[in-house]
């Protein structure tokens, strides 16, 4: 489905029906598709609801970069439009990033927040470095090269020539200007760390054992500070656990939904 914010287009699935929503957003450069096997799960007992964040899937880019709190801001517009209040607001990695601005812009509207492999803090100077020299390579060659540079990472050593393609073919199929966008967003995004301790609703923390990119020490940092936390390590995963270990990832994300949220 599409729609139109105010001039600005957004895809997005909708599907299951009971209260209350779950939003899944996906992390760079995904697309809403990435979580197919999560809302097969869950959509008999809960309403999923999956946009393709600016710049990703059939979602256009924007001009210049796409910040966590614009794409935050256009998940809230998206959920107005559907008449849907607070929900569960999950993200993976930079999905993480904007579930993280949501909380931050939109407190009243988390009924739970699922962080997946993600973290709290701002990229480094080199981080931020690493990102400007990505957007000239996309710029340049395209984001197959862009996807051949992080494929490596994304997955633990052990996955399948499968799973790595189909990665590898989801990534390179995102545009030229929603890659750099992105990165650029991801640049200059704020260090949510001092959020972690307001946050006041129930919130799952998963991770893969062996994601190389948001390390699980990231993930036990957040769960330090947020009170109502649980921590779930998926083992024999690496940085897109949802993807590489969907049952456990699965199992992980419907007992928190039926034991902190509903369904109602
Ligand atoms: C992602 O999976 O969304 C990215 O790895 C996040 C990042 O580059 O920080």
């Amino acid at each position: 489905m599409r729609v139109n914010l105010d001039g600005r287009v957004l895809a997005y699935d909708d599907t299951g029906t009971d209260d209350p929503p779950v939003v899944l957003l996906h992390g760079f450069p995904f697309n809403r598709r990435i979580w197919d096997r999560q809302a097969e799960a869950i959509s008999p007992r809960f309403r999923v609801i999956r946009p393709d964040l600016r710049g990703h899937g059939d979602s256009p880019p924007g001009p210049g970069p796409s910040r966590m709190e614009d794409l935050a801001g256009e998940v809230v517009r998206l959920l107005d439009h559907l008449g849907v209040g607070p929900a569960v607001i999950g993200g993976l990695s930079m999905g993480g990033y904007v579930a993280l601005a949501f909380y931050r812009l939109f407190p009243a509207r988390a009924r739970a927040l699922v962080l997946a492999d993600t973290r709290a803090g701002a990229d480094t100077p080199e981080g931020r470095n690493a990102r400007h020299e990505m957007v000239a390579l996309v710029r340049e060659e395209g984001a197959h090269a862009v996807a051949d540079k992080l494929l490596p990472k994304m997955l633990s050593p052990r996955a399948s020539a499968a799973l790595k393609d189909a990665l590898r073919t989801l990534m390179a199929s995102t545009s030229v200007e929603g890659v750099a966008g992105a990165l650029l967003g991801m640049a200059e995004r704020a260090d949510s760390t001092d959020l972690l301790p307001r946050i006041e609703c129930p919130t799952l923390i998963v991770v893969g054992a062996e994601d190389a990119i948001t390390p699980p020490a990231e993930s036990e940092a957040m769960a330090k500070r947020i009170s109502r936390s649980r921590l779930v390590v998926i083992e024999s995963a690496g940085h897109v656990s949802s993807l590489e270990q969907p049952e456990a990832f699965n199992r992980a994300l419907e007992e928190f939904l039926l034991a902190e949220v509903g369904p109602r």
